[in-house]
């Protein structure tokens, strides 16, 4: 029995109350009406872990490795799996919705957000997201496709028009929505922040009403990103169903005026009603109470699920000499940047306080049982690491007291609001709330002690939404307040770090003293960025070390020692919503590192962490090459596990990683220009501009090395007789084969079917990824596997003509791939040319 009767709801309720219902009441939650019966739901991000209510000081959580991590594996079980964790995770959040997955597309390398998505394929990613939020809603938690649609890059991403055909829109951008919807029908879609050809997607009718509702024949619940709303008919009409987050802009008595003035007709205020109280039902049978409390879950076999996840993330992309796997037993070197910190996962929204977190270097001590020594070579950090870790209270914990004023530190007699004791110094206080604080404006006080453990000159360093003043001992080290300069933390939101530095001497406690102003008392233009309230602060110190010691010091290690392994890459600093990455470079000096440390010990054996392409300018000299992502909290497990060979690799790329920043295809137009960008490559996005120019990028989308070899023969291709009627042009294709694995170790393949069009005038992709397999062998077997695609999806390209998708008469060549180069082909016909519409 549904909790409500939907149509008699909506009879019974009032004009204020249907209005109230199509607007989130604060970040995180919907509005009630209890006289009805119905609740306020709770949602939560994210793509990679559920976060709970609370950006701030919040309750820690599960942490996914990032979905191109996700995408490498090419395993839809697996993504099944950690989607019911998901749902699991929700539960323990008390969110019914969870805002995730993300499926853009990474058009260029440099996407703040790049790493949020599966891939640059539309079939890859569709399919994973697909999978995963059948995990997810399997659990009884409604998933939310997002951001529909376009929204690719972080430039100026509320106020920018993505320019694009008909044809690449339908190709390349829809299809992973599309896709995924014809997998598990997801309870929401969220819309993106973006306009698409002229009108912001959130009151976009084509978008939303005639493609999504319509065409596809979905009915779920649409909501705005946060603060993505931006007018009351028109998104209304369009088909916007709520507004996120609240308190509301746009609707309330807005809203209420619009109908009582008949612009917004009342019956289509109800199809946006209605389908928040299909929600309500849908979700109802979780039993989740409103406001409930979060818990941490954190439940041994989903550590153990999380690693495995990891593990199978980790691309193995080069092994001359068979360098790889480590010998445990033998005593290694563990140099760079990111050995010893936690890059678990990318910056923004998707970002969450993990359980607890694995880094590299922990992963491969706990396996090693020869000595481990370690060299920091460079850091590659962006703001100076966090110093609140590094202070003590006054009564000697860890950390330093956060108090809340409304008043600022000028005014004498300033009313303690609130008390809090942190350990971290970053803070986003967007959801922060409490009763006694009544505008955005406010102030906070840090304070703490610093005793440092060497003499020297160090650099302290001040990020703010806001505005912030560093004290040592009531001396200015860093003012934060005045000529501030746009930076990328914090959404994009922030400052650019200020720094100061001050001598100190090892064993004196110096009094650090943080004074921040939340966002208003800021004048930084933040146009084009979307604002979260009240802001956020970041404070940071380090000691001034010269990178040339420290690099000297590591290529000595790396020279006395037989098995070197560097851990480079990016942060949450460098890919993060908000920001785009302005190159495709490692962070200064770890090219110097790497390559300094290669010509040393040419055996080294190079490890990165990033969550989308970045250059590597000595990667003909490494033999042996690794990318691992952000691996989630147990990133360096899943690492060390590869490492040493107690998994074998078996993960492919799910983007092209192109030689230089120049090479891809979106080179040309990528960023907001006066209010657009031009999706000027078209339907030609990652691998299918590569494969047609014949420009081979460094290691193309599907590659990944595995311990073992692997052997594909006996393919079978089987078609049904076509139907005539022309909407039906989805009889299925089945590709079947026999995978062996022919080396010394188990291992897991992915076969990749391609389907090749005939050439019918059209301009179209040397190929296109249609359908993948992945299969686990032991060593000798040899198992059958079948792909089965509709022929409509095999063959199709958009019409824009006819504003259909074309299925044309004539012979289409399959391909099959793996590990390694071998290519099994085979054919197939259409026999007349059909045209359809549809999921
Ligand atoms: C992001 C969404 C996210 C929302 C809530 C927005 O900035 O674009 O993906 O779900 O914030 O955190």
């Amino acid at each position: 029995m549904p909790r409500l009767d939907v149509e008699k709801t909506l009879e019974e309720l009032t004009l204020g109350e249907k209005v109230a219902l199509t607007a989130g009441i604060d970040f995180w939650h919907t509005a009630a009406v209890h006289r009805l019966n119905i609740p306020s739901l709770r949602m939560s991000d994210g793509p990679n872990g559920v976060r709970g209510t609370r950006f701030f000081n919040g309750v820690p959580a599960a942490c996914l490795p990032c979905a191109t991590a996700l995408g490498a594996t090419w395993n839809t079980d697996l993504l099944h799996e950690v989607g019911r964790l998901m749902g699991d995770e929700s539960i323990a959040k008390g969110a019914h919705v969870v805002l995730g997955p993300t499926i853009n597309i990474q058009r260029s390398p440099l996407g703040g957000r790049g790493f949020e998505s599966f891939s640059e394929d539309g079939v890859l990613s569709g399919t994973l997201a697909g999978y995963f939020s059948k995990g997810i809603q399997e659990k009884g938690v409604a998933a939310t496709l997002k951001h529909f649609v376009c929204n690719d890059q972080e430039h100026e991403r509320l106020a920018v028009d993505s320019i694009i055909t008909e044809r690449a829109l339908r190709e390349n951008y829809l299809l992973p929505f599309q896709l995924a919807l014809r997998i598990c029908r997801t309870a929401c879609v969220m819309t993106a922040y973006n306009k698409v050809n002229g009108t912001h997607v959130s009151e976009n009718k084509r978008i939303i009403t005639d493609i999504l509702r319509e065409e596809w024949g979905w009915d779920g619940l649409v909501m705005s990103d946060w603060f993505g709303t931006y007018s009351t008919s028109d998104a209304i009409a369009a088909g916007l169903d709520v507004e996120m987050p609240g308190k509301t802009r746009w609707r309330g008595t807005a809203l209420a005026h619009a109908v009582s003035s008949n612009k917004v007709p009342e019956f289509v205020l109800d199809e946006r009603v209605r389908n928040v109280l299909n929600l309500v039902n849908w979700v109802d049978p979780l039993g989740i109470p409103e406001n409930a409390p979060e818990k941490a879950l954190n439940r041994a076999q989903d550590q153990a699920l999380l690693r495995r996840a990891a593990a199978e993330s980790v691309v193995l992309m080069k092994n001359e000499e068979n360098l790889l796997p480590l010998k445990k037993d033998k005593s290694i070197a563990v140099i760079g940047p990111n050995a010893k910190l936690a890059a678990y996962c990318g910056g923004g929204s998707a970002s969450l306080d993990a359980y607890y977190t694995v880094t590299p270097f922990d992963g491969v001590s706990s396996k090693s049982t020869g000595d481990v020594h370690f060299a920091q070579g460079v850091y590659s950090y962006q703001d100076l690491p966090l110093l609140g870790p590094l202070l003590k209270t006054a009564d000697g914990k860890p950390g330093f007291s956060f108090k809340v004023y409304n008043e600022h530190p000028s005014e004498p007699n300033r009313n303690l609001v609130d008390e809090l004791h942190l350990v971290s110094s970053s803070g986003f206080l967007m959801d922060y709330v409490h009763p006694k604080i009544h505008s955005l404006t406010y102030y906070v006080d840090m304070e703490g002690h610093f005793t440092p453990d060497a003499d020297g000159i160090y650099d302290f360093g001040v990020t703010v939404v806001g505005t912030g003043r560093l004290y040592l001992d009531d001396d200015l080290v860093v003012d934060n307040t005045q000529n501030q300069r746009q930076g990328s933390a914090f959404f994009g939101n922030a400052t650019v770090e200020e720094r100061g530095s001050k001598t100190l001497q090892a064993g004196h406690t110096y009094k650090v003293l943080f004074q921040f102003g939340t966002a208003p008392t800021s004048d930084l233009d933040t146009r084009g960025i979307v604002s979260f309230g009240p802001g956020g602060f970041r404070f940071g110190a380090s000691r001034r070390i010269s990178q040339e010691d420290l690099i000297t010091e590591a290529v000595a290690l790396a020279s006395s020692t037989d098995q070197v392994v560097v851990f480079a890459g990016l942060t949450s600093e460098w890919e993060t919503e908000g920001h785009d990455r302005k190159h495709m470079d490692l962070p200064p000096g770890s090219d110097e590192l790497i390559t300094r440390v290669l010509a040393a010990n040419p055996n080294a054996i190079i490890v990165l962490q990033s969550g989308t392409p970045v250059t590597m300018p000595w990667a003909a000299k490494a033999k042996a090459l690794v990318h691992a992502w952000f691996g989630g909290n147990e990133a360096g497990n899943g690492i060390a596990d590869i490492l040493y060979g107690d998994v074998n690799p078996s993960a492919k790329l799910p983007l092209s990683f192109p030689v230089r920043l120049q090479d891809n295809p979106s080179f040309l137009n990528f960023r907001s220009e006066r209010g657009r960008v031009l999706y000027g490559e078209d339907i030609y996005v990652g691998y299918r501009y590569y494969e047609k120019v014949e420009r081979p990028p460094l290691f193309p989308f599907g590659h990944g090395l595995s311990y073992t070899t692997f052997s594909r023969s006996e393919l079978e291709l089987a078609t049904v007789p076509e139907k005539l009627h022309y909407e039906e042009a989805g009889e299925p294709v089945t590709v079947s084969l026999s995978v062996a694995n022919t080396g010394p170790v188990a291992g897991a393949e992915t076969v990749q079917l391609w389907v090749a069009p005939p050439a019918t005038g059209v301009n179209r992709p040397v190929r296109e990824l249609k359908g993948f397999v992945k299969v686990f062998l032991d060593p000798g077997e040899k198992k059958r596997v079948q792909i089965v695609v509709e022929k409509k999806l095999a063959t199709s390209w958009f019409d824009e003509q006819r504003g259909k998708w074309a299925s044309e008469k004539g012979v289409y060549e399959v391909q099959v791939t793996g590990t390694g180069g071998e290519v099994l082909t085979s054919e197939f016909r259409v026999e007349r040319t059909r045209y359809w519409l549809g999921l």
